[in-house]
């Protein structure tokens, strides 16, 4: 019998997995009828304007308005990017070119789609129960260079893995946080345990796209997926700063007021786990 390449071992792992936990795609989440208000829809660290002097100002009938425009933020960021990654994964699915294109990892991508498009169900579900709208995509058209198949591959991979381990972050903060209302509380839950799966194919992908790209001596490829991965991971910290929401709350200066909230240090220091995670396993596999 031939040695099965261990992305397949994988594959056929998270099938495993994916089947153990199957669920109903569209009643997943108890919503409430109405939300609570002496619960955070956010966690409260969060918020992109807590370490701002604004924050102080508001009164807390608008910290709470801020924290659930945040979670309907952060939720649309989730629907629109895993809108793209499902997009780009579909023409992959037997296709029988590339990495991860066989019929087992056909198989498996197959489970990653139907719970990616199961995430998107939950998520919007919450935005127009409690918002009446998901926010418009404020994403730009990311960069997309003729590259080899692999370092094509490891850009496509390395970018849903940055997306996926930022919505992972911030959904282990959410689901840790007492304060958290019990229906974003489920929805932080739901999507983090099937998003564990999706990280560890995420990084197979990444891997064995690498290890072919370096044996075919792919440099100067890698030194400029190296950068359009440094301005995607930019894109996801700048995406938790949206001026429609404080738009929404009645500020002024929405602008002025999201430069400002990149900028600042105390919110870098929040999500510097994630950020120093990806750099610790990018700098681990040598990219
Ligand atoms: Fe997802
Ligand atoms: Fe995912």
């Amino acid at each position: 019998m031939r040695h099965k390449p261990s992305f397949q071992v994988m594959a056929q792992k998270l099938i495993t997995g994916s089947e153990k936990k199957k669920y109903d795609p569209f009643n997943r989440v108890d919503y409430q009828e109405t939300l609570n208000s002496d619960r955070w829809q956010f966690p409260e660290e969060l918020l992109s304007l807590y370490n701002s002097p604004v924050y102080e100002e508001l009164s807390d009938e608008q910290r709470w308005r801020l924290s659930l425009l945040e979670a309907i933020n952060f939720f649309s960021v989730n629907i629109h990017g895993e809108q793209a990654l499902v997009s780009a994964m579909e023409p992959r699915l037997y296709r029988d070119k590339r990495v991860g294109e066989d019929p087992v990892s056909s198989q498996y991508m197959q489970h990653f789609i139907h719970e990616e498009n199961s995430h998107t169900y939950m998520l919007a579900e919450y935005c127009l129960r409690y918002h009446g709208s998901v926010f418009p995509d404020r994403s730009f058209a990311v960069a997309q260079p003729k590259f080899s198949p692999e370092v094509d591959d490891l850009l496509y991979y390395g970018r849903i893995y940055i997306l996926e381990s930022y919505l992972g972050f911030i959904n282990q903060k959410a689901i840790k946080d007492p304060d958290l209302d019990t229906t974003a509380h489920q929805v932080h839950e739901h999507h983090f345990m099937d998003e564990v799966r999706h990280k560890a194919w995420d990084k197979a992908m990444i891997e064995e796209n690498l290890r072919r790209a370096k044996d075919m001596n792919l440099s100067s490829e890698l030194q400029a997926v190296r950068e359009l991965l440094a301005t995607y991971q930019e894109y996801i910290y700048q995406s938790s700063c949206n001026p429609a929401v404080y738009r929404t709350l009645g500020l002024e200066n929405g602008m002025e007021l999201r430069s400002e909230v990149i900028d600042c240090r105390k919110r870098k220091e929040v999500l510097r786990p994630w950020s120093e995670g990806l750099a610790n396993y990018y700098a681990e596999i040598g990219i």
